[in-house]
């Protein structure tokens, strides 16, 4: 057995003192994460009550398994009060995740997230949108959004901001001043638990778009396994160096056992005077479903948008119709 399923099913057994039903009851397993080099387990455990006795009584249990039955030489516990009934992730049977995803940075992951989800707005679906690529986030940018904090309501949940009837939310509205490198392990961790379960999304939101970081990276596992119903769509461009990382970018999320919606080719080629240019060369969309045993779903050519905008298409042009084709065949297929 995968050794985080047997770390998982093994504390799934432990009671939480404060609700007094199992964390397989309750959900409370948030995050499980191996470190190999130093033999250690990080966990995120959600109780009903995080009071020092509630907390002392779990870490008890947890060490037990974790640390005696299982023999790891170290363990990290974060605990976070569970929000159950409010968190969006108990309403999962309503929305779908779709997780953009690319093995290298630059092609065009953002800008096919912000036109997906407004693809999907215009077909008439409730549309929430995280960006969660603290290395480069630029769903702002492309939406034309102040970067400022986002107000809280009465319970104290974040309010997303709303654009083009998309509910819009951005580590870019958190950072501030701070380095987005400095946004590691843990801390970047925390901040995400928030785009889940602290925000007041509309409950009517059927699709949820999240733009993840590019890469194979440690950052980019984090956040798969934060939404481990997500289901991915890869990017790549046509071109060998980004197909090859793309490849690898869809194993990983195969690895975690995310269901893969298939691959988007991004720049795919340029029409000239009725003329197809191969600027990037040529197949590696195909290539990449190939390998990952999925579909090339969607072939984006190189363009501005002819609205004025510099980054979304409009319905009456060409790639603004690639992009409602996508969106149909999401529909279709989830
Ligand atoms: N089909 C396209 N035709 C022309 N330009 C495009 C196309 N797709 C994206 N671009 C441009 O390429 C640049 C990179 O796109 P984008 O920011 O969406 O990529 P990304 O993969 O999210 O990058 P990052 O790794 O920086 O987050 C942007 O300037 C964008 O406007
Ligand atoms: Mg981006």
């Amino acid at each position: 057995m995968d050794k985080i399923q047997e770390i998982k099913e093994k504390i799934s057994t432990i009671t939480d003192p404060s609700s007094e039903k199992t964390l397989a009851e309750t959900q409370g397993i948030k995050h499980v994460a191996l470190d190999n080099d130093k033999n250690t387990v990080n966990l995120v455990i959600g109780l009903k009550e995080v009071d020092d006795k509630t907390k002392q009584v779990v870490t008890r249990s947890l060490a037990k398994i974790i640390k005696i039955d299982l023999k790891y030489t170290g363990l990290k516990i974060d605990f976070q009060l569970l929000k159950l009934d409010d968190s969006i992730l108990s309403k999962t049977r309503e929305v779908k995740y779709i997780g953009i995803a690319s093995g290298k940075g630059g092609v065009g992951k953002s800008t096919v997230a912000a036109n997906l989800a407004l693809a999907l707005t215009r077909l008439g679906k409730k549309v929430g949108l995280i960006d969660a690529d603290v290395y480069g986030s630029s769903i702002p940018t492309i939406f034309d959004m102040k970067i400022q904090l986002p107000k809280a309501n009465a319970d104290e949940k974040i309010i997303p901001f709303i654009k083009e009837g998309i509910e819009i939310i951005s580590t870019e509205f958190f950072l501030r001043d701070e380095k987005p490198l400095m946004w590691r392990g843990p801390m970047l961790g925390k901040m995400l638990n928030h785009f889940f379960y602290d925000i007041a999304w509309d409950e009517a939101i059927e699709y949820m778009i999240v733009d993840l970081p590019p890469g194979t990276g440690d950052v980019a596992m984090d956040i798969q396994k934060l939404i481990p119903q997500s289901q991915m769509l890869i990017i790549t461009t046509p071109h060998p160096s980004a197909s090859h990382v793309a490849i690898k970018a869809g194993y990983a999320a195969k690895e975690l056992k995310h269901e893969l919606l298939g691959v988007v080719e991004n720049m795919s080629h340029l029409m000239h005077k009725d003329e197809r240019i191969n600027i990037f060369g040529e197949g590696g969309g195909k290539r990449v479903a190939d390998k990952l045993e999925t579909d090339l779903i969607a072939q984006i050519p190189i363009g501005q948008p002819k609205s004025g905008h510099h980054s979304l298409f409009d319905v009456h042009e060409e790639i603004g119709i690639n992009y409602l084709g996508l969106a149909n065949k999401l529909i279709k297929s989830m």
